[in-house]
Protein backbone atom coordinates (compact mmCIF):
# COMPACT_ATOMS: atom_id res chain seq x y z
CA UNK A 1 0.00 0.00 0.00
CA UNK A 2 1.91 2.80 -0.72
CA UNK A 3 1.73 6.36 -2.80
CA UNK A 4 3.78 8.84 -5.09
CA UNK A 5 2.27 12.23 -4.36
CA UNK A 6 1.87 14.09 -7.84
CA UNK A 7 3.07 17.56 -6.96
CA UNK A 8 6.40 17.87 -8.42
CA UNK A 9 7.79 19.41 -5.00
CA UNK A 10 6.51 16.53 -2.69
CA UNK A 11 9.01 14.07 -1.76
CA UNK A 12 7.59 10.56 -1.18
CA UNK A 13 4.50 10.01 0.68
CA UNK A 14 3.20 5.89 1.73
CA UNK A 15 0.41 4.56 3.58
CA UNK A 16 0.97 1.42 5.66
CA UNK A 17 -1.30 -0.52 8.08
CA UNK A 18 -0.45 0.58 11.60
CA UNK A 19 0.77 -2.73 13.44
CA UNK A 20 -0.47 -3.85 16.73
CA UNK A 21 0.35 -2.22 19.74
CA UNK A 22 2.62 0.30 17.63
CA UNK A 23 1.73 3.13 20.03
CA UNK A 24 4.54 5.34 19.43
CA UNK A 25 3.13 6.70 16.23
CA UNK A 26 0.35 7.46 17.48
CA UNK A 27 2.02 9.36 19.79
CA UNK A 28 4.30 11.47 17.62
CA UNK A 29 1.13 11.85 15.54
CA UNK A 30 -0.70 13.57 18.57
CA UNK A 31 1.82 15.57 19.71
CA UNK A 32 2.10 17.01 16.04
CA UNK A 33 -1.53 18.42 16.35
CA UNK A 34 -2.82 21.59 17.89
CA UNK A 35 -4.73 22.76 20.19
CA UNK A 36 -7.47 23.10 17.67
CA UNK A 37 -6.77 20.23 16.16
CA UNK A 38 -6.96 18.00 18.61
CA UNK A 39 -10.49 19.39 19.25
CA UNK A 40 -11.74 18.99 16.20
CA UNK A 41 -10.42 15.32 15.90
CA UNK A 42 -12.31 14.60 19.29
CA UNK A 43 -14.70 16.61 19.42
CA UNK A 44 -13.54 18.22 22.76
CA UNK A 45 -10.46 19.38 24.40
CA UNK A 46 -8.02 16.33 24.84
CA UNK A 47 -4.56 17.39 26.64
CA UNK A 48 -2.96 14.16 26.33
CA UNK A 49 -3.10 10.45 25.31
CA UNK A 50 -3.32 8.47 28.30
CA UNK A 51 -2.15 4.77 28.08
CA UNK A 52 -5.96 3.78 27.76
CA UNK A 53 -6.19 5.53 25.34
CA UNK A 54 -3.00 4.46 23.28
CA UNK A 55 -3.75 0.95 23.88
CA UNK A 56 -7.50 1.64 22.61
CA UNK A 57 -6.18 3.55 19.41
CA UNK A 58 -3.79 0.90 18.53
CA UNK A 59 -5.60 -2.82 19.04
CA UNK A 60 -6.07 -3.13 15.60
CA UNK A 61 -7.55 -6.58 13.73
CA UNK A 62 -7.70 -6.21 10.38
CA UNK A 63 -11.31 -6.04 10.27
CA UNK A 64 -12.79 -4.14 12.88
CA UNK A 65 -10.61 -1.69 13.87
CA UNK A 66 -7.57 -0.56 10.70
CA UNK A 67 -5.53 2.33 11.27
CA UNK A 68 -3.42 3.52 8.43
CA UNK A 69 -0.51 5.35 8.57
CA UNK A 70 0.80 8.29 6.43
CA UNK A 71 4.10 9.19 6.36
CA UNK A 72 6.75 11.16 4.34
CA UNK A 73 10.37 9.91 4.01
CA UNK A 74 13.24 12.18 5.39
CA UNK A 75 17.23 12.31 6.34
CA UNK A 76 16.27 9.87 9.22
CA UNK A 77 13.59 8.12 7.85
CA UNK A 78 10.09 7.97 7.28
CA UNK A 79 7.91 10.47 9.60
CA UNK A 80 4.47 9.80 10.66
CA UNK A 81 2.58 12.91 9.05
CA UNK A 82 -1.26 11.02 9.89
CA UNK A 83 -2.99 8.54 10.74
CA UNK A 84 -6.57 7.17 9.73
CA UNK A 85 -8.82 5.04 11.60
CA UNK A 86 -11.57 2.47 10.53
CA UNK A 87 -13.61 1.34 13.50
CA UNK A 88 -16.74 -1.32 13.14
CA UNK A 89 -19.94 0.57 14.25
CA UNK A 90 -22.28 -2.28 12.90
CA UNK A 91 -23.61 -4.44 10.58
CA UNK A 92 -21.64 -3.41 7.48
CA UNK A 93 -20.83 0.07 8.97
CA UNK A 94 -17.73 1.85 9.86
CA UNK A 95 -16.67 4.89 10.84
CA UNK A 96 -13.39 6.81 9.64
CA UNK A 97 -11.42 9.29 11.23
CA UNK A 98 -8.38 11.42 10.14
CA UNK A 99 -5.54 13.29 11.90
CA UNK A 100 -2.97 14.73 10.23
CA UNK A 101 -0.30 16.70 11.77
CA UNK A 102 -0.59 20.47 11.92
CA UNK A 103 2.79 21.22 10.20
CA UNK A 104 1.70 19.06 7.34
CA UNK A 105 -1.75 20.12 6.51
CA UNK A 106 -3.48 21.06 3.69
CA UNK A 107 -0.57 19.32 1.32
CA UNK A 108 -2.89 16.32 0.35
CA UNK A 109 -1.92 13.73 3.39
CA UNK A 110 -5.69 13.68 4.44
CA UNK A 111 -7.30 13.02 1.11
CA UNK A 112 -4.54 9.96 0.72
CA UNK A 113 -5.35 8.57 3.84
CA UNK A 114 -9.26 8.87 3.28
CA UNK A 115 -9.22 7.15 -0.12
CA UNK A 116 -6.94 4.51 1.46
CA UNK A 117 -9.85 4.23 4.84
CA UNK A 118 -12.40 3.64 1.77
CA UNK A 119 -10.04 1.18 -0.35
CA UNK A 120 -9.93 -1.05 3.05
CA UNK A 121 -13.31 -0.60 3.67
CA UNK A 122 -14.92 -2.10 0.46
CA UNK A 123 -12.36 -4.95 0.36
CA UNK A 124 -13.20 -5.57 3.83
CA UNK A 125 -16.84 -5.49 2.41
CA UNK A 126 -18.14 -2.83 4.14
CA UNK A 127 -21.42 -1.19 3.07
CA UNK A 128 -21.49 2.29 4.18
CA UNK A 129 -18.53 4.47 6.06
CA UNK A 130 -19.27 6.98 8.01
CA UNK A 131 -17.62 10.39 9.57
CA UNK A 132 -19.21 12.76 12.90
CA UNK A 133 -17.61 16.17 11.57
CA UNK A 134 -17.91 19.40 13.91
CA UNK A 135 -19.98 21.66 11.94
CA UNK A 136 -16.99 24.29 12.04
CA UNK A 137 -14.45 21.61 10.64
CA UNK A 138 -14.44 22.79 7.55
CA UNK A 139 -11.05 21.29 6.31
CA UNK A 140 -12.95 18.01 7.02
CA UNK A 141 -15.99 18.87 5.39
CA UNK A 142 -14.35 20.11 2.07
CA UNK A 143 -12.27 17.31 1.91
CA UNK A 144 -15.39 14.64 2.81
CA UNK A 145 -17.64 17.08 0.27
CA UNK A 146 -15.03 16.70 -2.43
CA UNK A 147 -14.18 13.15 -2.75
CA UNK A 148 -17.62 11.76 -1.98
CA UNK A 149 -20.12 14.29 -3.83
CA UNK A 150 -22.79 11.68 -3.35
CA UNK A 151 -22.57 11.41 0.29
CA UNK A 152 -25.52 11.94 2.95
CA UNK A 153 -25.06 14.45 5.42
CA UNK A 154 -26.75 15.14 8.66
CA UNK A 155 -26.70 17.83 10.87
CA UNK A 156 -26.91 17.24 14.90
CA UNK A 157 -26.19 19.90 16.70
CA UNK A 158 -22.86 20.51 16.72
CA UNK A 159 -22.13 17.68 14.52
CA UNK A 160 -22.69 17.01 10.83
CA UNK A 161 -23.19 13.06 10.09
CA UNK A 162 -21.37 12.37 6.69
CA UNK A 163 -22.53 8.98 5.16
CA UNK A 164 -21.19 7.05 2.04
CA UNK A 165 -22.55 4.05 0.60
CA UNK A 166 -19.56 2.03 -0.58
CA UNK A 167 -19.62 -0.08 -4.00
C1 LIG B 1 -9.12 17.60 8.28
C2 LIG B 1 -7.71 17.10 7.96
C3 LIG B 1 -7.64 15.62 8.24
C4 LIG B 1 -7.46 17.34 6.46
O1 LIG B 1 -6.19 16.84 6.16
P1 LIG B 1 -5.20 17.65 5.20
O2 LIG B 1 -4.05 16.77 4.90
O3 LIG B 1 -4.91 18.95 5.81
O4 LIG B 1 -6.12 17.87 3.93
P2 LIG B 1 -5.67 17.80 2.42
O5 LIG B 1 -4.39 18.52 2.22
O6 LIG B 1 -5.75 16.40 1.96
O7 LIG B 1 -6.77 18.69 1.75
C5 LIG B 1 -7.82 18.14 1.10
C6 LIG B 1 -8.93 19.16 1.01
O8 LIG B 1 -9.30 19.57 2.33
C7 LIG B 1 -9.69 20.92 2.31
N1 LIG B 1 -8.79 21.70 3.13
C8 LIG B 1 -7.57 21.33 3.61
N2 LIG B 1 -7.08 22.29 4.41
C9 LIG B 1 -8.00 23.28 4.42
C10 LIG B 1 -8.09 24.53 5.09
N3 LIG B 1 -7.13 24.97 5.91
N4 LIG B 1 -9.20 25.30 4.89
C11 LIG B 1 -10.19 24.86 4.08
N5 LIG B 1 -10.16 23.68 3.45
C12 LIG B 1 -9.09 22.91 3.60
C13 LIG B 1 -9.67 21.30 0.89
O9 LIG B 1 -10.93 20.99 0.29
C14 LIG B 1 -8.62 20.41 0.28
O10 LIG B 1 -8.80 20.24 -1.06
P3 LIG B 1 -8.36 21.38 -2.12
O11 LIG B 1 -6.98 21.83 -1.70
O12 LIG B 1 -8.38 20.64 -3.40
O13 LIG B 1 -9.39 22.45 -2.00
C15 LIG B 1 -6.64 17.88 8.77
O14 LIG B 1 -6.81 19.24 8.56
C16 LIG B 1 -6.67 17.57 10.25
O15 LIG B 1 -6.01 16.65 10.73
N6 LIG B 1 -7.43 18.37 11.03
C17 LIG B 1 -7.50 18.17 12.48
C18 LIG B 1 -8.18 16.87 12.87
C19 LIG B 1 -9.51 16.73 12.20
O16 LIG B 1 -10.26 17.67 12.01
N7 LIG B 1 -9.83 15.49 11.81
C20 LIG B 1 -11.10 15.14 11.23
C21 LIG B 1 -11.95 14.48 12.29
S1 LIG B 1 -13.40 13.73 11.56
Amino acid sequence: MQEVMSRPDARRLRVRPLARGEVDVLQDVFDGLSVRSRYLRYHTAVHRLTPANRAALSAVDGRRRIVLVAERIGPGGWVAEGVGHLVATGSGRAEVAVEVVDAAQGRGVGRTLLRHLVTVAEALDYQLVEAAVLTDNTPMLRLLGRLFPDARTTVEGQTVAVEVRLG
